[in-house]
């Protein structure tokens, strides 16, 4: 697969295959994220790979966190984001809920347990980064995640990032012993898609081009 094709062909997928991934699908995936560029070549990304019964303890750990604390999926800002922003997630969530609601579950239920549970993938990744960076080393580690994400659609994986289990990092750092000197920023899922889900079955769009970009000629 050519690299436009997975860019045009991934999206996020929330219900997967009992299929396993093999360790050297998931080494593959991990070495291609660590090709992305990094400022002076930093690397500063770091990866936790939970799966088998690891991920499974993982998983109740989170969803038993999430009874304790409803954490509440959002844009996480501190103000409110300008209309023309805020529009493009509510059309989101207007393209997924007749979607979401085929599987029995209402939309916030849905993505919050589906969230802290991986989306019932065979495997978890925890994407974290030391500290001592500052956050505009952060730009560097969401590469390396695109080049996963894009890697993994080019093996016939799927994946979706994970945001929410971030409100969860106590909970996550005890489980897998993640020293405080780290933050934990994105979970992502990895797995087969489950074709047949009715929580796959969309595709959320992008605005146009010339919302985005200036051009100077
Ligand atoms: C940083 C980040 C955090 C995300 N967090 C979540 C999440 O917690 N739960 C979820 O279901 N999807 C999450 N997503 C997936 C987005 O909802 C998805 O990327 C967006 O709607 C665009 O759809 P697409 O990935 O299918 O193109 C996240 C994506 C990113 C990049």
């Amino acid at each position: 697969m050519d690299i436009i094709s997975a860019m045009q062909q991934r999206k996020s997928i929330r219900a997967y295959l009992a299929k396993e991934v093999s360790r050297r699908d998931i080494e593959e995936i991990l070495s291609c994220a660590s090709l992305a560029p990094s400022a002076i070549n930093l690397q500063p990304w770091e990866f936790i790979v939970t799966y088998g019964d690891e991920k499974d303890r993982l998983v109740r750990r989170l969803l038993k966190a999430r009874l304790e604390r409803q954490v509440k999926c959002g844009p996480g800002t501190d103000r409110p984001l300008p209309e023309r922003i805020s529009l493009r997630a509510t059309e989101a969530m207007a393209i997924m809920e007749p979607h979401i609601s085929a599987t029995g579950l209402t939309f916030n239920r849905f993505i919050e347990e589906g969230s802290c549970s991986f989306y019932g993938a065979p495997v978890a990744i925890i994407v974290v980064i030391d500290k001592i960076f500052p956050a505009i080393r952060y730009l560097d580690v969401g590469l390396a995640v695109s080049y996963l994400l894009l890697a993994a659609q080019a093996k016939g994986l799927a994946t979706c990032p994970i945001g929410l289990i971030a409100a969860y990092n106590d909970d996550i750092s005890q489980m897998l012993n993640i020293s405080d000197d780290k933050e934990i920023l994105l979970g992502i899922s990895l797995g087969y898609a489950d074709e047949d889900s009715p929580a796959n079955a969309f595709r959320t769009r992008r605005v146009d081009i010339n919302e985005i970009v200036t051009w100077y000629e």
